[in-house]
């Protein structure tokens, strides 16, 4: 039984004051889950708050993108190694907000993955296809590219090291979900996928569900064999909400 991660995705929300607030009841509720690993992931100026805020607690700190380089002359870039400074553990990597509105292909995702590492980051590493695909019959071949895209610049062994997501496009911020047997379908297709290349590997990595997840879907998505954790958008920044998730994981976790 792979222990379930729920990880808060943030995105480009939040005030110094709501930040505060959020961090708050996300920790004041976080004795209360038992089985499943709690992070946040929030945008960068916050890290040093939701570091001092986190201390102490079960929650982790991830943050939503990292620099593909190490360090110096690269303005408005974040590096991999000063994310680990702030007391990250985690780093969401190749979104479909990246992918779609900032360029990033299977090139610079493997960069950041590698940068991610090397500093001692776990990557969350996201796939997922649109409704056009999807509707065109593609989505297998979709993930199976996107998959195979970084096995071939990563090499399978490094999978050892990462959360994958999987994330239906046309499900993100829509209020649509993709029905628990839909995401089963696909998870599995994905630790098939890896499988085929490691079987150790595969068993292993903790595939998490993202899009528009939320306490009232969230206990039949994890209760599914190969749907292990959420990435959970909107809903990640209502605190009552994201432990609700929680709480569906532990219950998951105890099936
Ligand atoms: P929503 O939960 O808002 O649909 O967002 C999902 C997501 O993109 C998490 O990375």
């Amino acid at each position: 039984m792979r222990q379930p991660l729920i990880a808060g995705n943030w995105k480009m929300n939040g005030t110094k004051a709501s930040v505060e607030r959020l961090l708050a009841g996300v920790v004041g509720g976080a004795g209360s889950i038992q089985h499943s690993e709690m992070a946040v992931c929030p945008p960068f100026p916050f890290l040093q708050m939701a570091e001092q805020a986190l201390a102490g607690s079960r929650v982790r700190l991830g943050a939503q993108n990292c620099a593909t380089e190490t360090l110096g002359a690269f303005t408005g870039e974040v590096a991999a190694a000063m994310l680990a400074d702030f007391g990250c553990r985690y780093v969401i990597i190749g979104h479909s907000e990246r992918r779609a509105l900032y360029g990033e292909d299977e090139a610079i995702i493997a960069k950041k993955l590698v940068a991610a590492v090397a500093v001692g980051l776990t990557p969350i590493l996201c796939v997922g296809e649109t409704l056009e695909e999807r509707e065109r019959g593609d989505m297998e071949a979709v993930i199976a590219a996107q998959i195979d895209g970084i096995i071939a610049l990563c090499g399978i062994a490094a999978f050892g090291a990462w959360e994958l997501a999987y994330e239906p496009v046309w499900a993100i911020g829509t209020g649509k979900t993709a029905t628990p047997a839909q995401a089963q379908e696909v998870h599995a297709f994905i630790r098939a996928r890896l499988a085929a290349q490691d079987a150790v590997v595969a068993q292993k990595i903790r595939i998490l569900y993202g899009g528009s997840m939320k306490g009232s879907n969230a206990p039949e998505l994890l209760s599914q064999p190969d749907i292990d954790g959420g990435l959970i958008g909107g809903a990640a920044l209502n605190a009552d909400e994201f432990l609700a998730i929680a709480r569906a994981g532990d219950a998951a976790a105890n099936t």
